[in-house]
């Protein structure tokens, strides 16, 4: 079992949590199942960018982005160098800890 923390996120999950996630699941699938409910608009096939989110601690430890990821990441609210696509990201045995952006592309599009 692989340790995920959260750091608190108003809406998704206020208090911040502790997950398990088993190596070989994407981020996204560990925390959709522990029902922090991340955006997820192109049903987790690295075409939109509402599952994005910034790894904190462990972000070298995974593989790279690919080419794909990459070219969506650059849509993404808030980019940072530690940004990542969710349903992109296999966990692997290093704990990690993620930032859930406080927005997403679509909350932001909705607003203006
Ligand atoms: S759910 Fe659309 S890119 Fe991850």
């Amino acid at each position: 079992m692989t340790v995920i923390k959260l750091k608190p996120h108003k809406e998704l999950c206020p208090d911040g949590a502790v997950l398990e996630a088993n190596p070989g699941q994407t981020l996204a699938e560990v925390l959709l199942e522990n029902d922090v409910k991340i955006e997820h608009a192109c049903e987790l096939s690295c075409a939109c960018t509402t599952c994005h989110v910034i790894v904190r601690k462990g972000f070298n430890s995974l593989d790279y982005a690919s080419e794909e990821e990459e070219d969506m990441l650059d849509k993404a609210w808030g980019l940072e160098s530690e940004s990542r696509l969710s349903c992109q990201v296999v966990v692997e045995s290093e704990e990690l800890e993620i930032e859930l952006p406080k927005y997403t592309i679509n909350m932001v599009s909705e607003e203006h």
